[in-house]
């Protein structure tokens, strides 16, 4: 790696830091991350190059990124029906996308680490007082009172064991026999299964068991086809505070490279990406496949500086830039954005995060997202894409397997009044079950064989 000599992992700690919290003891914070130090990696580099090279298939068109979670999972909510209800969802849209579009689908989840939230101000108002902002439970608790909220370093060793135990169960699931495809019924959540989006998706499920009977009747055994009983789910969330990421990079004993062994992927946001900050040098030197936000503010000079830092070798699947340009800007920023980075031939995949670009407030201040909006900005970024003849590499979703009402439309719409039945986020609202699926129906639609992939 041509860094090395001025690279490790602590070499951030000399560039400017956007977002990160005031520790009130340093000392503390050094201690959790001497202990944070002397604990296993959560993943395995190898399982990380296993992902770039599925994503270097994304990047060459020939497969689908499907990157979906929570906004902020909640140290409160570490429960097996949770965790087994989102992976349901995902289960469900890759399914969806997989049989709709005929093409293979990267599993990647905002999961098992995606504990820590970039705030845009650091106060905010809760009722009528005014807070320190809650910046995700690796850093403080969401409770609306000033002690809640002082950052905790013993949090960081906190989100190491419940990214563990996460981890864990996913593992099982998707390996021991969960997301086996003759499991395709289970998957439909008994709410979900009530609806006109869950109809639709048993009639694939139908097409899948009729699919497996006929491949057996063909006499191909497909015990021995593991690709069909279980699922390579990858993790990620946002590298947002370095003292943790930096306490979980490790030197992979085959390769002798760095890797930030925290999550598969790990993501720059989009108040953390200059290229002069902590957050992209703290980055560059370490080997896990990495995505970048990027927002209304970017401009194509700073997105390829981004990509020099990140990809100078333009490796494809190495970087992944998520738009998040809103459903008015996409069809205007995205063109300069797409030409600039090909111009300088870096060969990135480009996915779109429909959601932070979307946000609103209604007349009460409760924060909200519209589905038509949503599906406006992904129509938007697909005929980007193909107008500039880059591939359309991925989606970028907020969701939970539970039936909030926090994003408002849909096919069974959710109104503004039906915002306060069932809103639980920590942070930004997220699509149901019910909408998410619509969401991989619709996007199978986009992507569908038969339209120009490049
Ligand atoms: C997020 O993905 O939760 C987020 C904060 O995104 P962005 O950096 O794009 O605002
Ligand atoms: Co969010």
């Amino acid at each position: 790696m041509g860094t090395s000599e001025r690279w490790s992992p602590d070499s951030w700690r000399a560039w400017p830091s956007e977002q990160q919290p005031e520790w009130p003891d340093p000392d503390a914070l050094e201690a959790v991350v001497a202990q944070l130090r002397a604990l296993p990696p959560l993943v395995f580099a190898g399982e990380s190059r296993q992902l770039r090279r599925a994503l270097a298939g994304v990047a060459a068109g020939d497969a689908f990124l499907l990157h979906v979670g929570d906004c902020a999972e909640s140290f409160r909510d570490l429960s097996a029906p949770r965790i087994r209800d989102n992976l349901k969802i995902m289960l469900q849209m890759a399914t969806v996308l997989t049989y709709g579009a005929a093409l293979p689908v990267v599993k990647l989840g905002r999961v098992a680490g995606q504990f820590a939230k970039p705030r845009s101000s650091p106060t905010e108002r809760v009722g009528g007082l005014e807070l320190p902002s809650f910046r995700g439970h690796i850093v403080n608790d969401d409770a609306p009172e000033a002690g809640a909220r002082v950052p905790d370093p013993a949090r960081l060793l906190q989100a190491y064991h419940q990214s563990a135990a996460r981890l864990n169960l996913l593992r099982a699931f998707t390996k021991g026999g969960f997301a086996d495809l003759r499991q395709v019924h289970l998957w439909n959540l008994e709410f979900v299964a009530r609806s006109s989006e869950g109809r639709r998706y048993e009639g694939i499920a139908r097409g899948i068991d009729d699919a497996l009977r006929f491949m057996t009747a063909c006499g191909i055994d497909l015990e021995r086809e593991h690709q069909l009983h279980e699922v390579d789910l990858f993790t990620s969330h946002e590298g947002l505070i370095l003292p943790y990421e930096e306490a979980l990079t490790r030197r992979d004993s085959l390769s002798g490279d760095w890797y930030d062994c925290s999550a598969h992927l790990l993501w720059i946001g989009e108040r953390t990406r200059d290229p002069g900050g902590a957050h992209i040098e703290f980055f560059s030197g370490v080997e896990n496949p990495l995505a970048c936000k990027l927002g209304t503010a970017a401009n194509g000079d700073q997105v390829v500086a981004l990509c020099e830092r990140l990809d100078p070798e333009r490796d494809p699947g190495r970087l992944t830039l998520i738009v998040r340009l809103g459903a008015d800007g996409v069809e205007d920023l995205l063109p300069p954005l797409i030409r600039a980075v090909r111009e300088a031939g870096h060969p990135v995949i480009w996915a779109c995060d429909p959601m932070h670009g979307n946000g609103l407030l209604t007349p009460e201040g409760v924060k909200t997202r519209r589905f038509d909006d949503i599906m406006r900005e992904l129509r938007g970024f697909f005929r980007v894409c193909r107008a500039e003849g880059v591939w359309p590499g991925g989606v970028h979703l907020e969701f939970t397997g539970d039936d909030v009402t926090e994003c408002v439309g849909g096919v069974e719409p959710v109104s503004e009044g039906d915002l306060g039945v069932h809103y639980s986020t920590l942070c930004d609202p997220r699509l149901n079950a019910k909408q998410s699926l619509d969401v991989a129906f619709q996007v199978a639609e986009l992507l569908a064989p038969g339209r120009p992939r490049r």
